[in-house]
């Protein structure tokens, strides 16, 4: 079973080449097309990315896939930059992300009021001014404009009723209402476009961005000539910020019998399978998957099928990473997870089997997420030669997946600098931004602000 699972798993480098180019060929169709399938391509109406020159009090909502946050920043212009900053998070509720869009909306807006309250003095808005907030979502929006836009459908997990096919800012707006809170949303940004813009803030060579968490998204600066369906439209700086949605992306994957059990399970089949091969909602399931099987088939852990391991999501991405910083000779904490998360009692041979199931499965999902990222330099570099590989340009990554699990970050680098060679890597910088994407979404707020024209 093992041999098979590592074979079905492989991502050997014709593997690799075969996914960037698809990814590469898919982003183009797909700038042609307007359709929820596949890479949807979708045009954030981010024309302009923060300068350094964005001043004022700014909040953020940030609802991610695990986390809701809050933040506010007092940001002071290219001398100054961030004068005071704070933010609070909190776990959602499970329950909220199978209930109503009022009770998901009512949570945020809640949460918003509580923080606005507690503002100190360190903040401060000329008299008479809304409060503006950016407002990172963390699912696939069909923007209408840069404050507005609609859900396409809900990812990772949530099932949230009554929201899909509706704007998202009216939903919070009505909530805001509800609250008798008087601000206003300024700009409605996907997480990995909130990260785009909070890394250039800081660093104007990065041009791409991606998520890496409890799901993943990349999103890239494109030129306003290469995205066909926005003909006619004109926007001064000639370039625009595109969501790719490669969540969605599904060509040429190595997937095992695993994966189709988990996604035929799921609460969207057929959908995100380039997430649940890579994000990390799915690899400590697809991790327990195959480990059943090989205790039902292979008896992994004795005569008995450790009644716990039947349970879906038992064992999540985390405990994989904390049994993979395992080096000790009897690998105890190997153990320990195992009986902690399941009750299983497992003997040694046992605890190595399990280790490489997990090092099969998160460097299978760490080099197809490196390929994919290969894929988007490679479309842009198609286009205009140089403008990646001749020069400095930076990739910043966000998520928990990239920033806490160190195996499956140096399969991501190793795949990207196979794919791409020494010489072109040498000046590809791909690195964590930490800013999360409430900052850039903050900052995107005061691009867009009301108020702009008065600073
Ligand atoms: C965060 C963003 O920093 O990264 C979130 O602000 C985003 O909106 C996230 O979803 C990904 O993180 P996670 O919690 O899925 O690892
Ligand atoms: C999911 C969402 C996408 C988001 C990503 C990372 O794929 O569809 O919008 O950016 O997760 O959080």
């Amino acid at each position: 079973l093992l041999t098979k699972l590592k074979h079905d798993c492989a991502t050997p480098l014709p593997i690799l080449q075969q996914v960037a180019d698809a990814m590469s060929a898919q982003m183009r169709a797909r700038l042609a097309l307007d359709s929820p399938t596949q890479l949807a391509m979708i045009p954030t109406y981010v024309h302009n990315l923060p300068t350094g020159n964005e001043k004022g009090l700014f909040y953020a909502l940030d609802l991610g896939g695990t986390n809701f946050r809050v933040l506010r920043v007092q940001l002071g212009g290219k001398q100054e930059r961030v004068i005071a900053m704070e933010f609070e998070q909190v776990s959602i509720p499970q329950h909220l992300m199978f209930g109503t869009s009022e009770e998901l909306f009512d949570l945020i807006s809640s949460g918003l009021a509580k923080f606005a309250e507690k503002e100190g003095d360190k903040f401060h808005l000329p008299p008479g001014r809304t409060r503006e907030i950016g407002f990172a979502f963390s699912f696939p929006v069909k923007q209408t404009s840069m404050d507005s836009g609609i859900l396409i459908r809900w990812t990772k997990g949530f099932a949230v009723t009554g929201a899909a096919g509706r704007d998202v800012v009216a939903c919070l707006n009505e909530a805001l209402k509800r609250q008798g809170l008087d601000m206003r949303v300024s700009a409605l940004v996907n997480d990995a476009v909130g990260t785009l813009a909070g890394a250039e803030y800081w660093d104007n060579d990065v041009l791409v961005a991606v998520i890496l968490g409890t799901g993943t998204n990349a999103c890239y600066v494109e030129q306003i000539n290469a995205i066909p369906k926005l003909q006619g439209q004109v926007f001064p700086s000639g370039r625009m910020v595109i969501s790719t949605e490669w969540g969605a992306f599904s060509t040429a994957l190595p997937l095992t019998e695993f994966d189709e059990e988990m996604d035929a399970a799921s609460n969207n089949p057929a959908e995100q399978i380039f997430e649940k091969t890579i994000s990390g909602m799915y690899l400590g399931e697809i991790v327990r998957r195959a480990l059943l099987r090989m205790a039902q088939v292979g008896g992994l852990f004795g005569k008995s099928v450790p009644q716990k391991l039947s349970i879906p999501f038992t064992l999540r991405t985390p405990d994989l990473c904390a049994m993979q910083q395992d080096n000790s000779d009897d690998l105890q904490s190997v153990g320990s997870v195992l009986y902690g998360r399941t009750g299983v009692e497992s003997n040694l041979s046992a605890r190595k089997t399990v280790l490489e199931v997990c090092d099969t499965v998160i460097k299978r999902g760490g080099r197809l997420a490196g390929a994919g990222i290969v894929g988007i330099l490679q479309k842009m570099e198609e286009d205009s030669e140089g403008v990646i590989f001749g020069k400095r340009t930076v990739v910043a990554i966000e998520g928990g997946l990239y920033e806490n699990y160190p195996q499956y970050r140096a399969y991501l680098h190793d795949s990207v600098t196979e794919l791409l060679g020494m010489e072109k890597s040498n000046n590809l910088v791909i690195q964590l931004s930490k800013d999360g994407s409430g900052m850039g979404a903050a900052l995107l707020a005061a691009s867009n602000s009301m108020y702009m024209h008065e600073f």
